[in-house]
């Protein structure tokens, strides 16, 4: 049988499995996916012993997207644009490196929840390497700012920088200066793991506006609740984002679509879709 793995450290709260045990029922795929704790000073190590298992390809989760990114023996200009690989597939001679993060955003967001972005106003929280991974996939969907604001300033602006002369980017810290009101605000920064929203003004969202965590979690993240609080018409977690990246991966492996609409569907607490 077929073996894919996701890889992370820690992966215990994996829902990847689940997702791809439900994509392959759905699809009549015939494939085996578990979740493998890999140790953080071991990674190549570990995807070489795969290898030589069989396996035939892997998700890459925090924090190994960068070693996956180096190991790969060829990179989809996807993967290179976001410095980092979150899908492996087997080749004849190596790893085929690619980024499914990205499109999983932009299909969530325009797809599921019938948000458009072209000539839109975004707001993008953080710089580190979830940020950085979305900020291509976003451009090309024709919006008319990409505000990217973090923490630390600085990492803000090289973010930026690493785009030259795309004139729609523009940059600062969580106090601005902002160019508001954003139609839509992504977090993208690792605040929600310490359970509180990143430290932005009130005010920013535009009315009618849409907040978007990419974290998951089975209760509303501070990011969804400080949107809510905003009167965000819209406050999704990145449940959808989760599903969309793991059947953009399905399909390169598996040369199949699944229906993820299904699956998010069944997977949501209470059936319900994102609101
Ligand atoms: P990831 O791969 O999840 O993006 P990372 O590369 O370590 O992880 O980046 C973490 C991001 O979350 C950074 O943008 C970080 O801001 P700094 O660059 O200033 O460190 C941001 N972040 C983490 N904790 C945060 C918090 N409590 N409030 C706001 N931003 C936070």
């Amino acid at each position: 049988m077929d073996r894919y793995a996701v890889l992370g450290n820690p992966i215990g709260h994996s829902l990847s499995p689940e997702i791809h045990r439900r994509f392959a029922e759905q699809t009549g795929q015939t494939l085996q996916y578990v979740a493998l704790e890999v140790p953080l000073d071991g990674f190549p190590e570990f995807v070489a012993d795969l290898r030589a298992e069989g396996f035939r390809g892997m998700n890459v989760t925090v924090p190994f997207k960068q070693e996956a990114f180096a190991l790969s023996e060829s990179l989809s200009d996807r993967a290179r644009a976001a410095g980092a690989v979150n899908t492996l597939i087997r080749t004849d001679t190596g790893w085929r490196g690619e980024n499914t993060d990205g499109a999983g955003l932009v299909r969530d967001l325009t797809r599921n929840l019938g948000l458009a972005l072209r000539q839109h106003r975004l707001l993008l929280l953080g710089a580190g390497g979830a940020a950085r991974g979305v900020v291509q996939p976003l451009l090309a969907e024709q919006p008319a700012l990409l505000h990217i604001a973090n923490r630390t300033t600085e990492k803000a602006r090289q973010l930026v920088a690493s785009f030259p002369g795309e004139k729609r980017l523009a940059h600062s810290g969580l106090d601005g200066p902002f160019h508001a009101p954003y139609d839509l605000i992504i977090n993208a920064t690792a605040a929600s793991l310490e359970g509180v929203a990143p430290a932005i003004p009130d005010g920013l969202l535009a009315k009618g506006g849409a907040i978007y965590d990419m974290m998951y979690s089975d209760r509303p993240t501070a990011f969804i609740e400080w949107g809510r609080g905003q009167g965000a018409a819209i406050a999704a977690d990145g449940l959808g984002m989760l599903v969309e990246q793991a059947a953009e991966s399905f399909h390169l492996w598996r040369g199949v679509r699944p229906d993820t609409r299904a699956v998010l569907t069944a997977m949501r607490p209470g059936g319900q879709p994102s609101s």
